[in-house]
């Protein structure tokens, strides 16, 4: 366009100079002869003429050359248009998604948000689950140590009940016994152990059959006898032992010769293994008729302790 108008300039300034120096051509000429002048000034008209033409083909061409350009003009600035009606589309398209995008940032971040409200809670609800597991340990361990204490009793229990049990079982004792229906019962140069021989009950067998009575467990015990005699002017005695010493001495002088008695008894407290029984001393008799067991001795364990 601006190479256009430039030649446009050009063409313009030529023209002017030839009909300048032409008007100047035809005044000296003017004042010389008519006819010459006519004739000159036809010719003179010619060329302006042919220069008029040659101005106007030249202003053709460029009119042409302007109006080609025009149109290449107008060519690229529908394409501008439609690059800018693409472009206009394209940002309209692009704000749109840029507005989603905001929205979607947006909601990832609410989203953010409430997932890290989650989280603290979740973190809350984490720490009070430990502090309750912490508990339940502390609990747990408390119970196991109660349980291990529980048991340790439960055992010292049983081993007191199995005690007991045994105790229980031993501790069932009772005997009576007759002496020995032989008749006449002496002693010679020692005391003489009467052996009961005659087992009239021997529950918990704590009566051995040979006049002893050995305590199976520690208890109070309760101990009693009988004696009979026949002889007449003498003197007949029996005593009670606990373990050798002598716990009961009785004294009886029969005169008529017919049944004297004697009897007596014992409440004892006795440790295990203790024996009781009963003696005649040296020089001394009893009678031991053969039936109904008219000599007896007797026991039981009131309670053990
Ligand atoms: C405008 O976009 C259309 C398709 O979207 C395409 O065919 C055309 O060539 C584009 N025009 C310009 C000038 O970029
Ligand atoms: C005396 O004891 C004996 C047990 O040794 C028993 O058999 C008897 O029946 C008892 N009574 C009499 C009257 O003998």
């Amino acid at each position: 366009m601006r190479a256009s108008i430039t030649l446009l300039v050009l063409l313009f300034s030529i023209c002017g100079a030839q009909t300048q120096s032409t008007q100047t051509e035809v005044q000296t000429e003017g004042q010389s002869t008519g006819a010459a002048a006519a004739a000159t000034a036809a010719a003179a008209a010619a060329e302006v003429e042919a220069l008029e033409r040659t101005k106007v083909g030249a202003l053709e061409r460029v009119t042409a050359a302007q109006e080609a350009e025009l149109t290449a003009v107008r060519t690229r600035l529908a394409t501008s248009e439609a690059e800018v009606m693409n472009l206009t589309k394209e940002n309209a398209a692009l704000e749109t998604r840029l507005a989603a995008t905001v929205t979607d940032v947006e909601d990832l971040k609410m989203d953010s948000a409430a997932h890290e409200q989650e989280l603290a809670a979740l973190k809350t609800r984490l720490a009070a689950s430990k502090t309750g597991i912490d508990d339940l340990k502390k609990e747990n361990a408390a119970q196991k140590a109660e349980l291990t204490a529980v048991k340790t009793r439960l055992a010292a229990t049983e081993t007191e009940v199995d005690n007991l049990e045994k105790i229980t079982e031993k501790s069932k004792v009772a005997f009576s016994a007759g002496l020995t229906r032989s008749g006449w019962v002496v002693s010679g140069d020692t005391d003489l152990n009467l052996v009961f021989s005659r087992i009239i009950t021997n529950v918990g067998q704590a009566y051995k059959g040979t006049g002893f009575f050995t305590a199976p467990v520690r208890g109070v015990y309760y101990f009693r006898f009988t004696v009979v005699d026949l002889l007449a002017s003498q003197e007949m005695q029996i005593r009670m032992y606990k373990n050798g010493q002598m716990l009961i001495r009785l004294y009886e002088y029969d005169t008529d010769g017919k049944r004297t008695y004697l009897s007596s008894g014992l409440t004892l407290l006795l440790e295990v293994g203790d024996e009781v029984n009963l003696r005649i001393p040296p020089g001394r008799r009893l009678y031991d008729h053969y039936c109904c067991n008219e000599s007896t001795f007797s026991g039981f364990l009131l309670f053990p302790l």
